[in-house]
């Protein structure tokens, strides 16, 4: 399963993608609220840093507005991925730009009736909201998780999903078990995911050991 970031703050993603973490980022309109002050520099920023994909979302509310938008964003840079809502004139604008090969994530997927109008739009990603459900219901997000993924293995559907909204590292375990295809994770959760207090003791104990035997590497 791949890690994408989601943020739009190119400080965190700088971060995260020099130390390996992700391949890809997810922004939407309330991250660059809480991060920017000069969005089109960012994502300018954010583009040439990251080679890999980058969600952009569409702010319109018209299908004509939805494509406009989205083809304007998908002629930024190859790696941008017009990421559009799951409501009635998404879904039309979204069968519209993939038709063009513009990459599509179509995001704020709350059921598997939108993830299966989403395939049929032909779009690269979905993005189901795991934690916004699981606050709502315990283990919602989950369930919806594990439906979307049986129907698209029963129809081998090549729209990929990306697990989002996540709230706790334990989340991303699940989302893998279930077989998401990428996780877009906030930078706080990110940074913690390598660290566990046994590898640290461990790491801690072989160190001292070597230490005190007077070893050498055969390098
Ligand atoms: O970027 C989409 C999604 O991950 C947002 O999550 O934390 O606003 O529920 P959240």
């Amino acid at each position: 399963m791949q890690l994408f970031i989601d943020s739009a703050d190119p400080i965190e993603i700088e971060n995260a993608y020099r130390l390996g973490l992700i391949s890809g980022v997810t922004t939407n309109p309330s991250l660059a609220a809480k991060s920017s002050q000069d969005y089109p520099k960012d994502i300018e920023k954010i583009l040439r840093l990251i080679h890999g994909p980058v969600s952009i979302e569409t702010v319109a509310t018209t299908y004509e507005g939805m494509v406009a938008e989205g083809t304007a964003l998908s002629r930024l840079n190859k790696h941008v991925v017009v990421k559009i809502p799951c409501v009635s004139e998404g879904f039309m604008a979204a069968k519209k730009l993939s038709s063009h090969n513009i990459a599509v994530n179509m995001t704020l997927c709350f059921t598997l009736n939108q993830a299966l109008l989403a395939a049929n739009a032909g779009v690269l990603f979905v993005s189901p909201f795991l934690g916004r459900l699981n606050e709502i219901e315990r283990n919602s997000g989950f369930e919806l998780l594990k439906k979307i993924k049986q129907a698209y293995s029963n129809y081998n559907i090549k729209t990929k999903i990306l697990a989002a909204s996540i709230r706790q590292a334990e989340d991303i375990e699940t989302a893998a078990l279930i077989g998401a295809d990428i996780c877009t994770v906030p930078y706080n959760i990110l940074i913690g995911l390598s660290a566990h207090p046994l590898t640290k003791k461990g790491l801690d104990k072989f160190l001292t050991d070597w230490k005190g035997s007077g070893l050498s590497l055969p390098v």
